[in-house]
């Protein structure tokens, strides 16, 4: 099914001012609603025009059940003109004609003792027949409440979206119509309910769907992967383990990594940021910062050039004027502002760990100036950082120096490591040219956009 995202379109054309700004990339991926949190974001940071936001806002939600919201835009966008109410009807009879057909649903779901004892209940074999049982419940009624799910869904409501979805998610076969959308519906109204654990099990439910390969052509499984990708940040950026976690799955997931390549490697913005600010994943840089060249193609941003000026070029000045902006960068990214002080800080320890093992011995003053730091400032941190045991290094305060303790990358080793990124380059050239090869290709099989 071929169909150009309107929304996508109707951001791009708003969107260009902004350089680093994904939100039109990112919305191509992601359902309409989760777009919301998004300009909400956008129009809190004041960098695009108002208006030109707010006609963005009305589209999406012209789209949805939310008539009162879209009028209420409306009302600011045109205040002089008339708001359109017939949505209004269109949605209310569509509730009565839902109501009816789950009317009994609906009394069992209030039914406190009969609720306890499905919750008892282990194996979808026993619920299915229970449920039979009492509500002579078959695949009519397991549409209707599929229908009910969603139209709770585009009216903003997740709760009661979840609800509906409760009995359809433990009973439902893998090899039932609504499988894959009823997955996505899921996960989608978890994070919409900003439920980060639920989300997190149902985005790995997601996951190993798509990763058993029991549906559709490889393509499929491609754009599956590259939507949940993009739907896993909100996972990733809010659950306190995600930081963590989404190394593992964009970096060495190597499905994972071949989508971001292939289809969306903005993505290394938001994978990069999880490796800075996680002091026990270094180990990772190395692989990230081999990704990161092969893709200097077709990305990059701040935050990826940072590293490839500190891990590629040993550029101090380089990577040091880039962490300012990668400070912008942060702080206009709805994922990642929340990371702010923990990147800064970890940058610094980067650069500053980098810069020692070139040199063994470095004036505080000079190291100040390379962290965008004050003189006191810098002596105070690296005093902080020995006394944490994080930094093997003495501190002489009458010449202003700091002394290191290890040995320092022998030129030999420095060698292998610059013949090492040749090799890289010559490699990425070759990926580039395989990856003009593919054909892109859009699909719209979401949540947002099925079938209903
Ligand atoms: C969601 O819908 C239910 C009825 O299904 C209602 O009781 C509840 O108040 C609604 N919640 C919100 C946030 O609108
Ligand atoms: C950093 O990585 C370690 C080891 O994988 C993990 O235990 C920790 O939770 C991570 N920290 C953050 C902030 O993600």
């Amino acid at each position: 099914m071929l169909q150009i995202n309107p929304l996508a379109a109707a951001i791009s054309d708003t969107i260009t001012m902004a350089k680093f700004d994904l939100t039109s990339r990112m919305g191509q991926y992601l359902d309409r609603h989760l777009v919301f949190p998004l300009l909400e974001f956008l129009t809190a940071k004041q960098i695009y025009d108002e208006n030109e936001l707010l006609q963005v806002k009305l589209d999406i939600l012209s789209n949805t059940n939310m008539v009162d919201y879209a009028i209420d835009v409306w009302k600011l966008l045109y205040p002089n003109q008339e708001a359109m109410n017939e949505r209004r009807n269109q949605v209310v009879s569509e509730l009565n004609e839902l109501t009816k057909s789950c009317a009994e649903i609906t009394e069992l779901m209030n039914d406190d003792k009969k609720m306890k004892k499905i919750e008892t209940m282990r194996d979808s074999r026993t619920l299915m027949n229970f449920l039979q049982d009492e509500i002579n419940c078959g695949p009519e009624k397991m549409e209707s409440m599929y229908k009910m799910a969603k139209y709770w869904y585009e009216c903003g409501n997740y709760s009661s979206t979840n609800t509906f979805l409760y009995f359809y998610t433990l009973t439902m076969q893998t090899t039932d119509k609504n499988y894959l959308n009823v997955l996505w519906g899921k996960l989608a109204s978890e994070i919409l309910g900003q439920n980060w654990e639920t989300a997190l099990e149902d985005l790995n439910k997601l996951r190993e769907y798509i990763d058993s390969n029991t549906f559709g052509s490889a393509l499929q499984h491609l754009h599956q992967r590259t939507w949940l990708i993009h739907w896993s940040l909100f996972v990733f950026f809010n659950h306190e383990k995600g930081r963590d976690l989404v190394i593992d799955m964009f970096l060495y997931k190597s499905q994972y990594l071949n989508a971001i390549q292939t289809m969306c490697p903005h993505i290394l913005r938001y994978l990069s940021t999880a490796v800075i600010t996680n002091r026990s994943r270094r180990n990772s840089l190395k692989d990230l910062v081999k990704v990161i060249q092969q893709e200097s193609y077709t990305y990059k941003d701040p935050i990826t050039e940072f590293l490839e000026h500190l891990y590629v070029n040993f550029d101090f000045e380089g990577a040091r004027q880039k962490l300012q902006e990668c400070q912008i960068v942060l702080f206009h990214d709805f994922f990642l502002i929340a990371c702010l002080d923990e990147f800064v800080e970890n940058a610094r320890l980067m650069i500053f760990e980098t810069f020692c093992r070139i040199h063994q011995c470095i004036s505080i003053g000079m190291l100040a100036e390379k962290l965008n730091m004050n003189p006191e400032e810098a002596e105070c941190w690296i005093v902080n950082l020995i006394r944490n045991a994080r930094l093997d290094a003495k501190i002489d305060s009458k010449l202003g120096h700091v002394v290191m303790g290890t040995q320092p990358l022998s030129p030999y080793q420095q060698l292998i490591e610059k013949i090492d990124s040749l090799s890289v380059r010559s490699e990425a050239l070759q990926h580039l040219i395989e990856k003009k090869l593919k054909a892109r290709a859009h699909e719209d099989n979401r949540w947002g956009a099925s079938e209903f």
